[in-house]
């Protein structure tokens, strides 16, 4: 009988902003995701629309203190253990380590806490798996250099990388570039430190960042390999694929335009190379992207070692204007899918999606994968132990495990590994809420910050535990 790999890397995934807190200890910096507020203004400022360099008065930060995992991720990766993780995804806070972005000397402080977390996964034989930015960039470096619109970004960037590969050697061997490179185009606020002055042209300031974001991705792959040999780099996409709304070709050609958008990122990453329909969309657009021919050289030269990637949904597209029911997504909303039932915040949910996703990137590139963020948010209610009986969200995550194991099992897709988004409830990065939890460990905060930080299992916790044990194959 077919079975999952034997080195499969079972896990849960959290970013440091969602879940650390501590904001402005042991000398950390003030970064974009502080400064993103819950409320009806936080779209417009994580799309770089609104400018918000600063706490102002009024509004409340869920980032600050979040579930305070700075002072409790020995007690948390304890839990994680119990469940058995193989691996635990988090990112590093660009602001612990360079409090600025523009320093030269290291933050000692903020290299010890990562140590140690490091060293407590290792305890248990958790392999860390660390987003180098995930969402996060020094707001000095926005302010003083206009974020990743500005080349300086590459050398701040690579001083990140140089600094995080020598320290962390033989602690941590699996590394991504940057979280959701592409949503550098839907929240450019809180994908690359982007806003925007009045009659800018947006478009060539996202593909320019991007272009950057780009090749520090490539820089850091080349200095990953020669810090460490072991190194393995990946790229982070938001996927999920399109389909198109009906029949009508134009429909398939829309999914396609929109699918290209999003794989635009990871054709270069993955090819090393521009592809053309990108060339030609911004010659069409008057988009000018500067570039030099070592950039070019760094792309070719430095392709990703896997292809990782976040998973809630599928999308369809339709290429008729009178076709316009929309429905929420992960910050990019898309039609709504007649076929699928919705979470409470319109996500729709589709398991089969998740094995063609994994098969058209397959297809794509023939790289290995990693699907780094999969899993439901929903609203919890604790009975008076604290106990949450999380029926819908063992529900979500066997179907899509199930999914998983098709692509792998019967397709032959090549995955080495599955992190479920938020295993521990934290901040939702599209609304800021707390209530949005995706978690098997249930976190006491509410929506505006009360609580006693308090951690409670979940049904869901001990269900995840099995599935671990038995590798995949006890799914009920
Ligand atoms: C992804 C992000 O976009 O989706 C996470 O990488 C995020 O940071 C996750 O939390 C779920 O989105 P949300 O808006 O429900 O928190």
């Amino acid at each position: 009988m077919s079975r999952f790999p034997k080195n499969f890397l079972w896990g849960g995934a959290t970013a440091a902003n969602q879940c650390e807190g501590a904001y402005n200890v042991d000398g950390r910096g003030l970064a974009n995701v502080d400064v993103v507020p819950v409320g009806e203004e936080r779209l417009a400022i994580i799309t770089g629309q609104r400018k918000m360099v600063d706490f102002e008065e009024g509004y409340f930060y869920p980032a600050k203190d979040s579930i305070d995992m700075y002072h409790h991720y020995k007690e948390d990766i304890a839990l994680f253990a119990e469940m058995g993780f193989k691996t635990y995804r988090l990112s590093i806070a660009w602001t612990r380590i360079f409090p600025k972005g523009d320093e030269v000397e290291p933050n000692e402080k903020g290299l010890e806490f990562y140590e140690k977390l490091f060293k407590e996964c290792h305890k248990y034989g958790i392999e860390p798996l660390v987003t180098i930015t995930h969402f996060d960039c020094p707001m000095h470096l926005i302010e003083e250099y206009g974020g990743w619109r500005n080349r300086k970004m590459l050398v701040f960037y690579e001083r990140l990388c140089r600094t995080l590969f020598a320290r962390y050697k033989g602690l941590v061997r699996y590394w991504l570039t940057v979280n959701e490179i592409n949503m550098i185009l839907h929240a450019p606020f809180m994908g690359a430190g982007l806003y925007f002055e009045e009659g800018e042209n947006q478009e060539q300031v996202k593909y320019q960042a991007a272009h950057h974001e780009l090749v520090a991705s490539a820089i850091a792959t080349k200095i990953a390999h020669e810090i460490d040999p072991e190194n393995k780099v990946g790229c982070m996409l938001a996927a999920g694929q399109y389909y198109p709304n009906t029949s009508h070709p134009r429909d398939y050609w829309a999914a396609l335009q929109e699918d290209r958008e999003n794989y635009f990122f990871i054709d270069v990453q993955a090819r090393g190379t521009y592809p053309n329909y990108a060339k030609k969309k911004w010659e069409r657009l008057g988009i000018d992207v500067k570039m030099t021919d070592e950039d070019l050289d760094l792309l070719r030269a430095y392709t990703v070692d896997f292809i990782s990637f976040s998973y809630y949904s599928s999308r369809v597209a339709s290429g008729d204007p009178e076709v316009q029911e929309k429905t929420e997504g992960n910050i990019f909303a898309s039609l709504k899918n007649p076929y699928l039932e919705s979470s409470e915040w319109g996500w729709q949910i589709d398991p089969l999606g998740l094995r063609i996703t994994l098969n058209v990137i397959w297809d794509r590139y023939q790289k290995p994968m990693f699907i780094v963020e999969n899993g439901l948010g929903a609203i919890d209610k604790p009975d008076e132990t604290g106990h949450v009986a999380d029926d819908y969200r063992i529900d979500y995550l066997r179907k899509h495990i199930a999914a998983m194991k098709d692509a792998i099992l019967e397709d032959g897709v090549e995955l080495l590994g599955y992190t479920t988004w938020g295993c521990i409830d934290l901040v939702s990065a599209g609304t800021g809420e707390m209530k949005k939890r995706y978690g098997f460990i249930y976190v006491d905060r509410d929506n505006e910050g009360r609580g006693s930080l308090k951690r409670f299992k979940k049904k869901s916790f001990d269900w995840y535990k099995q599935v671990i044990a038995s590798n995949g194959e006890d799914l009920d």
